[in-house]
């Protein structure tokens, strides 16, 4: 299933995705229509949660998200490719995490497809982004996301930034997206980048408060 049936072969043309079931589930599926204007090949698993999540925060079906990837694999299906090492990938962005998803890779806990592939991420020594969203967060949590963080994840929470001035709710989303694929060396031309837009949007000339007199590094 998916909008490409050919396999490039190409493992750092390859990327797991994972959709859990935290608010934001648009983040994933601007991720697979990003992934797939750059060319990525696209391997898509969707935890039951997030299901119910897309159902409620978009019009889609999850057929429709499921053809945007090209491979998607149901939950429960540990046969699949990248539940295994020797499936070689450039990596996995889970988006958006769950603090249940984050807690159970955090654990090594692997239930079910998704864990089990980022599971498969971290011990080969790949690139592994969660998009972890919950607010306000316990201790637990970000002891949790420390713990992932020294085992090499990158915990890239959907934190809008308001220097790109985003006129549209997809311009924040994309942005996020945007900065999730510089992880992986993936240039999606969406992003805002600071000090390489427009001149007058570096200046502040757009913004109704005081101009910045000088440049500084954003994040
Ligand atoms: C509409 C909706 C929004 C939710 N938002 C969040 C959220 O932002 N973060 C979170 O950790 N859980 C959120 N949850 C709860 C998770 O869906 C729940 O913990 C679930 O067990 C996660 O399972 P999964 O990690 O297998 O997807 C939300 C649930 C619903 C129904």
């Amino acid at each position: 299933m998916g909008r490409n049936a050919t396999r490039t072969g190409l493992p750092g043309n390859r990327l797991v995705v994972g959709i859990s079931g935290a608010s934001g589930a648009i983040y994933g599926i601007r991720l697979l229509e990003a992934l797939g204007e750059l060319g990525v090949e696209s391997h898509l698993v969707i935890s039951k949660a997030a299901q119910l999540t897309i159902r409620c925060e978009t019009s889609l079906e999850i057929k429709a998200v499921a053809a945007k990837a090209d491979f998607s694999y149901a939950v429960g299906d540990m046969a699949a490719p990248i539940a295994s090492g020797s499936f070689r990938t450039k990596g996995m962005i889970v988006a958006p995490c769950s603090v249940r998803t984050m807690s159970e890779i955090a654990a090594g806990v692997t239930t079910t497809l998704l864990t089990r592939a980022a599971d498969v991420v971290l011990k080969e020594r790949r690139t592994l982004v969660l998009m972890v969203r919950e607010t306000p967060l316990h201790l637990g949590h970000l002891r949790t996301m420390t713990a992932l963080t020294e085992m090499g994840a990158v915990i890239l929470p959907p934190v809008p930034a308001f220097y790109a001035l985003p006129n549209t709710l997809e311009d924040l989303v994309d942005h996020t997206v945007a900065r999730a694929l510089d992880s992986f060396g993936y240039d999606w031309p969406k992003a805002k980048r600071w000090g390489e837009g427009p001149p007058e949007a570096a200046s502040g000339d757009r913004r109704s408060g005081s101009p910045r007199k000088s440049r500084s590094k954003k994040a």
